[in-house]
């Protein structure tokens, strides 16, 4: 098996994640890791056993023994650091959501192709048999014409960096960009795309709100500039539409869940998987296995049914060894980078989050605008968030892309 090296750019919390999935994945070797905060540096290469450590991601790209790079900085500056990767003729894979708008996502794909390297998104929503059964289902005809869809994510109390500890960049403007629908809406808005085969964007009617009570001693003195609730609708060609809901925090215990409504049937999404998947967290995993219930006619009944998920998967497991690139993004992008996956057998999460991006940005523009936009006009209007001059105390980065 050929060997890939890699390294690391951001070694913040989700690294941590990513490191043990290559650490134990068979040929992959975590040769460097790369972060502006040293302390935070020293302590994971400590932890993972990663000698090669450095403050300046550009002397990461420097080596020639790396030919790949897992980005794991926050979302304004997954573009500028992804394409800083693929002009240094590494391979990427960045964390979602793919940017902090439709314009720098744009960047960052046609990056792949200028550079001629091989780039892949973090989007576990669609590494699963949820999503392989679901996709199934529609395409044997199971759901006759679908029509409307939703796609839903609700926390009762959970904003990141607030609620938890996570980063304080996920409610900065700057860096985090927006709140739960770029962060989580990501997840649940793809994976709707993937099912549906991408459908072409017609319009969007968004709104963003920031209103649940924050008490102000758990913002660090940091300031909360994100949404905590944003709710979109959008309509496609052949007249699909599709609501979104996303929230991090609201007042309401449950809000449902993801489906998608068909004239023959209907599919409920439960547990849509936003953790990262089987690989790297199997015991929350098995707790919150991703499932499907069916709605719908058999032999003239209508009839409401669960389709077990989790029982399917063993038997998966058996039939296919390689079902593993299809239930994890990271051994997904190794077989990609090995050959044993091609363009054409993987799923092109570039190109999902691509289209979920032009969906996203259209409810925020929508939101400013006070009316819906075209989808012509999201990609005309869509500005860059991106970070383009970053301090730090190893002196000045200035990305340009
Ligand atoms: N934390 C999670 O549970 C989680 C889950 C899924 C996806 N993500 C995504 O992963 C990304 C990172 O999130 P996180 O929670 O790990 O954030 P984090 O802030 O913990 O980690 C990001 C790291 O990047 C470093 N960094 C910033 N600029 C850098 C530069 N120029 N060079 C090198 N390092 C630099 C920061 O110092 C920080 O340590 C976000 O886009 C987020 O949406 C996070």
């Amino acid at each position: 098996m050929k060997e890939l090296r890699i390294g690391i750019i951001g070694t913040g919390a989700i690294s941590n994640l990513h490191v043990q999935v290559w650490q134990k994945m068979p040929g992959v070797t975590v040769v460097a890791g790369c972060d502006i905060d040293q302390a935070k540096l020293a302590a994971w290469g400590e932890k993972y056993g990663v000698r090669n450590l450095y403050t300046d991601y550009r002397q990461l790209l420097a080596r020639d023994d790396i030919e790949a790079v897992d980005v794991c900085v926050h979302n304004n500056l997954h573009t500028p650091m992804a394409v800083a990767v693929m002009r240094a003729g590494k391979h990427c894979y960045s964390e979602k959501p793919m940017a902090g708008s439709y314009l720098d996502a744009k960047t960052l794909y046609q990056a792949a192709g200028t550079y001629g390297v091989k780039l892949a998104v973090q989007c576990s929503s669609i590494f699963n048999n949820q999503t392989r059964i679901a996709k199934r289902l529609i395409g044997a005809g199971k759901l006759g014409k679908v029509y409307h869809v939703r796609s839903v994510g609700h926390r009762r109390i959970g904003r990141p960096g607030v609620d938890f500890p996570l980063s304080t960049d996920f409610f900065s403007k700057e860096i985090g960009g927006h709140g739960p629908m770029f962060d989580i809406g990501t997840y649940h808005v793809s994976q709707m795309l993937y099912l549906l085969g991408l459908p072409k964007l017609e319009s969007v009617y968004g709104v963003a709100h920031h209103e649940f009570y924050t008490d102000e001693r758990l913002l660090k003195g940091k300031a909360y500039e994100v949404e905590d609730l944003a709710v979109g609708l959008a309509r496609f060609e052949n007249g699909l539409s599709m609501d979104m809901y996303e929230d991090w925090a609201l007042n309401i215990d449950e809000v449902g869940t993801s489906f998608l409504a068909g004239g023959l049937g209907g599919l409920k999404l439960t547990n849509i998987d936003v953790y990262g998947g089987r690989i790297p967290n199997p015991e929350l995993y098995k707790q919150r296995h991703p499932e499907l219930e069916f709605f719908g006619f058999e032999d003239g009944l209508m009839v409401d049914k669960k389709i077990n998920c989790a029982l399917n998967e063993s038997a998966e497991q058996l039939l296919d060894p390689n079902i593993i690139w299809f239930d994890n993004n990271q051994h997904q992008w190794a077989a990609y980078l090995r050959g044993d996956l091609t363009d054409e057998t993987r799923i092109n999460t570039p190109l999902i989050c691509l289209h979920t991006m032009l969906v996203l940005d259209g409810i925020f523009l929508s939101h400013k605008l006070g009316r819906s936009v075209t989808a012509e006009e999201i990609e005309a209007l869509s500005e860059s968030p991106a970070v383009r001059r970053q301090v730090t105390p190893w002196g000045e980065f200035t990305y340009d892309f």
